[in-house]
């Protein structure tokens, strides 16, 4: 009864908060080709980008319509061009030019974060020249998949994901028909270099945001259509509880300027196993408490890839995916 009660109540805060819509696409961001794979977006301090990384190893910087995406750095320390640039996903050789996966800059110091699939989590120097791994298969406990990734520009502090410890991205589709849940949050410390453990057990956490005020992050878990949330202050400093079950697979989640949360869903069409199920790429922006405020699908002519990441900046809306050649601009 009392479960019934509460879906009654959540249903109708939807309805009555939210709005349905189908955002309009207004501009694709085409990488040159034929690299893929812009799964995350981030802006420098000035405004400039997006940063999108992608499936040969390098991360790009959008400079505008005429220039397009320029060569901005890249996280495997030993990647050869011959070999790597033009690279496809899920290639086995990815895994020696490297695939970088969420970005978030630090705007106090200008430093670009990533999340590396193979390398970890890595660090790039404001120009885009210095490239550091600080967490990877290098350090005793590596990361063998990472993925989201977020950063507290107040505190310095990196959040990021470990999508698992059984399966790298090469090998993602075994992955999410395994029911795999060994996965984890992770907080890096760039004052003492320490890397803790803040949640574990995820079925491949994919996404992670930190809030305004630092006070929790939020998780998503791919595989459950859930997110969680990890207090990080206050009296609940240290637990965790459920924050939002989702209808589809949750994949990174944003802040926008006002504390609100994009979390990118994509919902299949069509019955379970069916070979020929369709991708309803979307998301949702929700409150600090969890309500939801708007729920957009990106409509026909973004096509059927899954969107791995919708981000409001600048009063625009932004979208990357993993698999699609451009990140697109949509009005909501
Ligand atoms: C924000 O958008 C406005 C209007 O489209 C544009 O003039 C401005 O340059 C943008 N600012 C940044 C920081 O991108
Ligand atoms: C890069 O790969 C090409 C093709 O295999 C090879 O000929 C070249 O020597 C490699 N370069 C370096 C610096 O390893
Ligand atoms: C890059 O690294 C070199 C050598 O360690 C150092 O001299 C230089 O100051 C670094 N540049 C930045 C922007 O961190
Ligand atoms: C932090 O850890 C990385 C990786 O182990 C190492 O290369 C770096 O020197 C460390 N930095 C400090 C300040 O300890
Ligand atoms: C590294 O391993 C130690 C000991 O097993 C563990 O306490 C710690 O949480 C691990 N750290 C990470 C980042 O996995
Ligand atoms: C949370 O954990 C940290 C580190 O273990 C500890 O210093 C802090 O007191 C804990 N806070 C609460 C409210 O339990």
């Amino acid at each position: 009864m009392l479960n019934m009660a509460m879906v009654v109540t959540t249903t109708l805060v939807i309805f009555i908060l939210c709005s349905q819509s189908v955002a309009i696409l207004q501009k694709k961001l085409q990488l040159p080709s034929p690299v893929t794979g812009p799964e995350s977006l981030a802006f420098d301090r000035n405004g400039g980008g997006p940063y999108v990384g992608s499936s040969d190893g390098r991360i790009f910087k959008y400079i505008g319509p005429n220039e397009g995406f320029k060569e901005y750095a890249f996280t495997s320390p030993n990647r050869n061009k011959t070999i790597c640039d033009g690279l496809a996903d899920f290639s086995a050789v990815q895994a020696k030019c490297g695939r970088p996966l969420g970005l978030s800059f630090n705007h106090q110091t200008g430093d670009l974060y990533v999340a590396d699939a193979y390398y970890g989590l890595v660090k790039v120097s404001p120009d885009g020249a210095n490239v550091t791994q600080l967490v990877g298969p290098a350090q005793a406990n590596s990361t063998k998949f990472a993925d989201g990734l977020d950063v507290d520009s107040d505190t310095g502090i990196v959040y990021f994901t470990e999508a698992s410890t059984n399966f790298q991205l090469k090998d993602f589709q075994t992955l999410i028909t395994s029911g795999d849940n060994s996965g984890s949050l992770l907080r890096y410390d760039p004052s003492t270099n320490q890397t803790t453990v803040l949640l574990s057990n995820l079925a491949v956490p994919s996404g992670v945001a930190v809030s305004k005020d630092g006070s929790f992050v939020l998780v998503s878990e791919y595989l459950s259509n859930r997110v969680q949330r990890v207090w990080l202050k206050g009296p609940r400093a240290n637990s965790s509880e459920l924050f939002m079950l989702l209808a589809g697979r949750p994949d990174n989640i944003k802040r926008n300027s006002r504390g609100q949360f994009w979390i990118s869903v994509n919902s299949y069409l069509g019955p379970p196993g069916s070979p020929r199920r369709t991708m309803l790429p979307g998301g949702i922006k929700v409150t600090e408490n969890g309500l939801i405020l708007q729920i957009v699908s990106l409509g026909a002519e973004y096509g059927t890839q899954p969107a791995s990441e919708i981000q409001e900046y600048n009063e625009t809306l932004y979208s990357g995916s993993l698999l699609a050649s451009y990140a697109s601009i949509f009005t909501p």
